[in-house]
């Protein structure tokens, strides 16, 4: 595979103590014709209807929800999904999280469908094991990220989906991870931790003025989808917890992150497309991905990462007016292509920012599904421009 890039560039930079805005701009592209200094593709543009336009709303109270913080409420959204589904196809249906603190486990989304969390609603994830069903490993990776079987479900979990929007007056969704990462550190798990928001197959998906904390494992993974924004959306966890990557577009197609803040204990964002010979034979790359003001926190890890696993190839990510308050590195790329692993970090390199490294590329990242890998697939790495 080859790949190349054209982009403008543009400089933004404000002199702020410890803080640096700049801008940079990653293009990959597969070669269309000959380099002629300009995009060769366009991003689209695509709009939602606002939240207010679904015809028909609940409040999770109507269905036994308690906001105590202690009650289990899994069942209350259970029943009020289902009952908002009944209108996907007549003018779709919008869930209402009052204020309050909504303990819940695992929950499937439904298509034409709005979640909207007031100000002070808290989603709660259940830290009972027993409230996290197990799916099966994606497609594209073969095994589960951490062990070899299932992983357990996402907290809020949607696939086959048109249409949907995860929204709030900047409510906030709590994983309370810790339980996981005690867990990871003890090396008790026997399946992949799972993610605070995972929406697959779908198309049509906004995450917005929302914030996330303390995510089990990476926090926002839209997987095999199209069209999605999101945007407003402040992302938590503490700057050691493991995996805790904010958002990570994962062979996904016309993706735009915008005004997001990210402070976590992996990558801010992390741009895959699956792992080795499983992400080759699926092979579905992420395209079309377009990151602006951006602001992240990530003291050991990349701001933007391209990889680990992206053997299904990732073509036209462009990033713009990101901020490195502290990372390791401004923006890295982690290529890794079936057995042989390119693994490099871009950096802006102004003195004011905080990165440790500027731009790395290391050919042994040493991470494989299992060892049927093709050890001589590597990885073509062409077109990539950044700019302070
Ligand atoms: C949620 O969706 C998954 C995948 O389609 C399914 O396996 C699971 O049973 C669903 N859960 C509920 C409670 O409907
Ligand atoms: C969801 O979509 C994928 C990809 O189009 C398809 O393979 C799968 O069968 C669908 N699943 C369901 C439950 O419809
Ligand atoms: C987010 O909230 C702001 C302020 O309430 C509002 O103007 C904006 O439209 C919202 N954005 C989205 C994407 O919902």
């Amino acid at each position: 595979m080859e790949l190349e890039a054209k982009s403008p560039m543009k400089t933004q930079s404000q002199g702020m103590s410890r803080v640096t805005f700049w801008a940079f701009i990653v293009a990959l592209m597969v070669i269309l014709g000959g380099a002629d200094g300009r995009m060769v593709k366009t991003f689209n543009t695509f709009e939602y209807s606002a939240i207010s336009c679904r015809a028909h709303s609940a409040s999770v109270t109507e269905f036994g929800a308690v906001g105590d913080g202690k009650t289990l409420n899994t069942r209350a959204f259970e029943a009020a999904i289902a009952h908002l589904s009944r209108y996907s196809a007549v003018g779709g249906g919008l869930l209402y999280v009052p204020a309050g603190r909504w303990l819940t486990g695992t929950f499937n989304l439904t298509s034409h469908f709005t979640l909207y969390l007031h100000r002070h609603a808290v989603l709660l994830a259940s830290q009972d094991i027993n409230d996290w069903p197990l799916s099966d490993p994606l497609p594209s990776y073969g095994h589960g990220r951490e062990a070899p079987g299932g992983r357990y479900m996402s907290f809020i979990f949607g696939t086959n989906l048109t249409d949907v929007i995860i929204t709030g007056d900047n409510g906030k969704i709590d994983g309370q991870g810790g339980v996981w990462w005690n867990k990871f550190h003890k090396g008790s798990l026997k399946y992949t931790r799972p993610h605070l928001i995972e929406i697959m197959h779908s198309r049509s998906v906004q995450i917005s003025n929302l914030t996330l904390l303390n995510s089990p494992f990476w926090t926002v993974h839209p997987v095999y989808s199209s069209d999605i924004v999101i945007q407003g959306v402040t992302i938590l966890a503490p700057v050691k917890s493991p995996n805790t990557d904010g958002i990570d577009p994962d062979s996904c197609t016309n993706t735009r992150i915008e005004d997001v803040h990210i402070v976590s204990g992996d990558d801010c964002v992390a741009v895959k497309s699956g792992w080795d010979e499983y992400g080759i034979s699926y092979g579905m790359p992420t395209r079309q991905l377009v990151i602006r003001r951006l602001t992240c926190i990530s003291p050991y890890s990349a701001m933007i990462a391209l990889g680990s696993e992206m053997s299904g190839g990732i073509e036209d990510v462009r990033a713009e007016d990101i901020t490195a308050i502290n990372t390791e590195s401004g923006s890295g790329s982690r290529l890794l292509w079936a057995g042989r692993i390119c693994e490099g970090y871009l950096c802006e390199g102004n003195e004011n920012a905080h990165h440790e490294v500027g731009l790395l590329m290391d050919g042994n990242y040493g991470s494989h599904p299992d060892p049927h890998y093709n050890p001589k697939a590597r990885p073509m790495i062409t077109g990539i421009n950044y700019r302070i």
